[in-house]
């Protein structure tokens, strides 16, 4: 029996209608930026799997990372116990990471590190004696992950919408910073039961690759810190140099409080995530009453092997060598920019470091339900490239190591898409 029959009798895929979709490609192998699939097939990965592969599938010096861990320690619980390979990751982000952060606290997705962000933001207004201070503020077109709270502060859509009656308000803001939002976010605050504010810094991922400038939330941040609202940079996807910089955060003005990690944090290899957060936030929950405490956390918070290669992607992810590819990149998206102008039905063609987004302009309409892309996957990988369009939005966001060939096969499925589809 094939792997894909097998599959199909035993395996229920996430995001996946299986009453819809057509095969799961049978992945055997991958290095560098490319996929093997079962019978010998190459695939070049232009997405960086689930937007998390920044370094190159299979890193020689990460395989070696996990190796090495394995074989020392393979897993401790992590209440009460600690290791070397949190310990050195979590002296290594602080001393790298912008802003002064002081404390880490170890989860392994994204969504769990934005959901114990928000949990830590309430908890800390719940310990100072504020406990009716827990309204969350978010934008409009937010992703930040499935579980309840994560969803909550997710923009509500076809995703969330069986559980609409299970998940709490959220005010938002637009990610135009208009006077009528600032003076909205102002008259929130000023009610003085905001707890936190939650955002995607520069780049919307799942909301369909929205950029946005760092001016508009340095205004809303500014507001936050006057009322003593709690910030929260959901780095999910935009950290480890996928804008350019190693933290898309650094390009604010204005510090958040919280920073949300995962996904390139392991060079997208090892599930891991980090919620990052000020000495002075912590200090709130210290105490000899235990009632202060944050109880949360899994099994598998900390994993030593994780974090072991987590180290090692830093320490590459922060190399020179590796700020001139994404250098690279940015300048090919640019060029190709340029080149996708000639096409009517490339639409707010947007580039932010390596990810460079478009809206296919036809008769879908547009949005994530839009069929302005049908068939576009199937399309792309005929010509070996995967791609997985957001509703009317193509984006190419590869590997860092892509080579300006692999770039280039890309960039030409994409050109001849859009021919097909005028
Ligand atoms: C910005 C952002 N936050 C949170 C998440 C959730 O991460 P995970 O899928 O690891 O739970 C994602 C996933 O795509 C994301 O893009």
């Amino acid at each position: 029996m094939s792997l894909i029959s097998r599959d199909h009798s035993v395996v229920w895929h996430p995001f996946t209608q299986r009453g819809m979709a057509g095969d799961p490609l049978p992945v055997v192998s991958a290095k560098g930026a490319w996929l093997g699939l079962e019978g010998g097939r190459k695939i070049l990965d232009a997405i960086s799997s689930w937007w998390c592969n920044t370094l190159g599938h299979s890193h020689p010096e990460l395989v070696q990372a996990a190796e090495e861990q394995l074989r020392r320690l393979d897993h401790v619980i992590f209440a009460s116990c600690t290791h070397e390979p949190a310990v050195s990751l979590a002296e290594a982000i602080i001393r790298d990471a912008p802003n002064g952060y002081g404390k880490v606290f170890f989860s392994d997705n994204g969504s769990t590190a934005c959901e114990v962000a928000i949990k830590l933001a309430v908890q800390l207004f719940a310990n100072r004696g504020e406990r009716g201070r827990s309204r969350i503020v978010a934008l409009e077109g937010a992703y930040h992950g499935d579980t309840f709270g994560a969803m909550s502060a997710g923009a509500r859509g076809l995703f969330s919408a069986p559980f609409e009656g299970l998940l709490f308000h959220v005010d938002r803001l637009s990610t135009e910073g208009s006077e009528q939002d600032r003076k909205r976010l102002a008259e929130l605050c000023a009610q003085g039961d905001v707890a936190a504010f939650i955002f995607e810094p520069l780049v919307q991922g799942a909301g369909g690759m929205r950029m946005y400038s760092p001016e508009v939330l340095d205004g809303y941040l500014e507001t936050c810190r006057r009322h003593g609202v709690v910030t929260i940079a959901d780095e999910v996807m935009t950290g480890f140099g996928r804008t350019g910089p190693l933290f898309a955060s650094s390009r604010l003005r204005v510090a958040p409080d919280v920073l949300c990690l995962s996904k390139g944090l392991t060079g997208g290899t090892m599930p891991l995530a980090l919620t990052v957060v000020r000495d002075a936030l912590f200090e709130e929950f210290v105490s000899n009453d235990h009632s202060r405490t944050f109880f949360h956390g899994h099994t598998f918070t900390g994993h030593p092997v994780a974090c072991a290669v987590a180290r090692r992607a830093l320490e590459l992810t922060a190399s020179a060598e590796c700020s001139r590819d994404r250098e690279r990149i940015f300048r090919s998206h640019q060029q190709f920019s340029e080149r996708l102008r000639g096409f009517p039905n490339a639409r707010e063609v947007r580039v932010c470091g390596t990810i460079l987004a478009l809206n296919v302009a036809g008769s879908g309409g547009t949005g994530y339900s839009s069929t302005s892309t049908r068939g576009a996957q199937r399309f792309f990988l005929e010509r070996g490239v995967l791609l997985r369009p957001l509703g009317d939005v193509l984006y190419v966001m590869p590997p860092y190591c892509a080579s300006n060939d692999d770039l280039g096969l890309a960039y030409g499925a994409i050109e001849e898409f859009l021919r097909s589809a005028r």
